[in-house]
């Protein structure tokens, strides 16, 4: 019986434990957290923190059986995933392609470098070189922490905003300090996802994003979801898989999964905004992929990382369905009551509905990701379809805030 360790037992990475479990593969899980979802689900559960490498070396190191594999889904950790697996000297991309794909200035200078596309970017250490660059590049510009996730931090800008308070909010989501500022690309948000087997590039996964709700949090970017398929035309999405694939190499991914943030710009070019070296979380690769196409990069990069033998027939889809999500946004305030829950689920092409908040709890201003409560996720023929049940699903269900 082989053995794999996944970094992470929260909701996002129970895919993996329960993929890996269903082929007789044998799961130990790490996560700081004592009451992690997956918990119950791994044959074996640690109370090790994903992001504290020393303790998870020391964990591998001390571990008396062998490990086969080592993965993670949607935790932005290739970095620690590869530090694991080389001591285990089990399959892994070079710890030092992982630690540029957690680094959002040295990935865009090094993807700048192999000539992919990507917006105008600059460092920004001081006020002065966020200045120098808005008079450069022109509003409307994004500023993100280089090292951080889940869209925290991130802002974008335009004329006449406050850009010294900007500045500050968004280096105190930096752990090393350290901002980049971007020129913002107007055009389709994409999500793309693949794997690299056998030096082959299979892209997977092609979502629109649902940006719908950008002006509701200004200056902040918050994604609403997303629907699949794409309403690019096929020569259009060829060139977004084209630049995604070129940006994967070039950042020196040669095996394993790779997630792609890709804009299909209104000037007709395909952007890349970032690559990261992992499975994709928000249900992309364990619901919404599997739902439309019947390929389940999960299942596949379970069997890659322990070394099993992967037919390569099953990259290719066999079926094409829509599927859409959207999330909750509560207004800010104290949960008092959620209604419609059973309503929402039982409607037409609804597959999913999760809602993570509780009544007690409180609900963030909407400033970045963790700021969502739940979603539903829809699958139905057509696109339109989709969104229309993951519409009405979303409006069935009743938040009670006391602000
Ligand atoms: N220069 C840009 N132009 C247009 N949109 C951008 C730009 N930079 C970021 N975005 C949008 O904001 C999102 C969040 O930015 P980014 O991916 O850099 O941060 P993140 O913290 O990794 O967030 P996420 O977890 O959503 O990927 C991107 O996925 C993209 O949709
Ligand atoms: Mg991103």
């Amino acid at each position: 019986m082989k053995t794999l360790l996944i970094l992470g037992a929260g909701k996002e990475q129970v895919a993996a434990i329960a993929a890996a479990k269903a082929k007789g593969i044998r799961t130990v899980a790490l996560d700081f957290n004592p009451k992690a979802d997956g918990r119950d689900l791994a044959d074996e559960f640690h109370l090790v923190s994903t992001r504290d490498k020393a303790a998870i070396l020391n964990f591998v190191d001390g571990y008396k059986a062998r490990i086969d594999g080592v993965m993670t889904i949607a935790s932005d950790i290739p970095h620690m995933v590869s530090a694991a697996a080389e001591k285990l000297s089990v399959r892994h991309i070079p710890v030092a392609v992982a630690e540029l794909c957690v680094h959002k200035l040295l990935m865009k200078e090094k993807l700048r470098h192999a000539g992919v596309n990507v917006p105008v970017f600059a460092r920004i250490s001081t006020l002065k070189d966020l200045e120098a660059f808005i008079a450069k590049a022109g509003f409307p510009i994004v500023i993100k922490p280089v090292d951080n996730s889940g869209a925290r931090g991130v802002q974008r800008l335009t004329a006449g905003m406050d850009i010294a308070e900007a500045f500050d909010y968004s280096r105190g989501f930096a752990y090393s300090g350290e901002v980049i500022a971007e020129k913002f690309v107007t055009g389709l948000q994409i999500s793309t996802e693949g794997l690299i087997h056998d030096g082959i590039f299979h892209c997977t996964g092609f979502a629109d994003r649902n940006y719908t709700r950008l002006d509701d949090a200004v200056p902040f970017m918050v994604e609403d979801g997303g629907d699949i398929p794409t309403i690019l035309a096929p020569a259009q999405k060829k060139l977004v898989e084209l630049e995604f694939e070129k940006a994967a190499r070039a950042l020196g991914i040669d095996w394993g999964p790779a997630k792609g943030d890709m804009i299909f710009g209104d000037d007709g070019k395909p952007y890349v905004i970032e690559i990261a070296a992992r499975l994709s979380g928000g249900n992309f690769c364990y619901d919404k992929v599997p739902w439309s196409t019947g390929v389940d990069i999960v299942d596949i990069l379970v069997d890659m990382a322990v070394g099993n033998e992967v037919d390569p027939a099953r990259f290719v889809p066999i079926r094409d369905l829509a599927t859409s999500q959207r999330y909750f946004f509560p207004s800010p305030g104290t949960i008092r009551r959620i209604d419609g829950l059973g309503t929402a689920q039982d409607m037409p092409h609804i597959r999913k509905v999760d809602i993570w908040a509780r009544p007690g709890e409180t609900v963030a201003t909407l400033e970045n990701h963790p700021s969502r409560v739940g979603y539903v996720i829809s699958c139905a023929p057509t696109r339109e379809e989709a969104v229309a049940a993951a519409q009405a699903a979303v409006a069935k269900v009743a938040f009670t805030v006391e602000a």
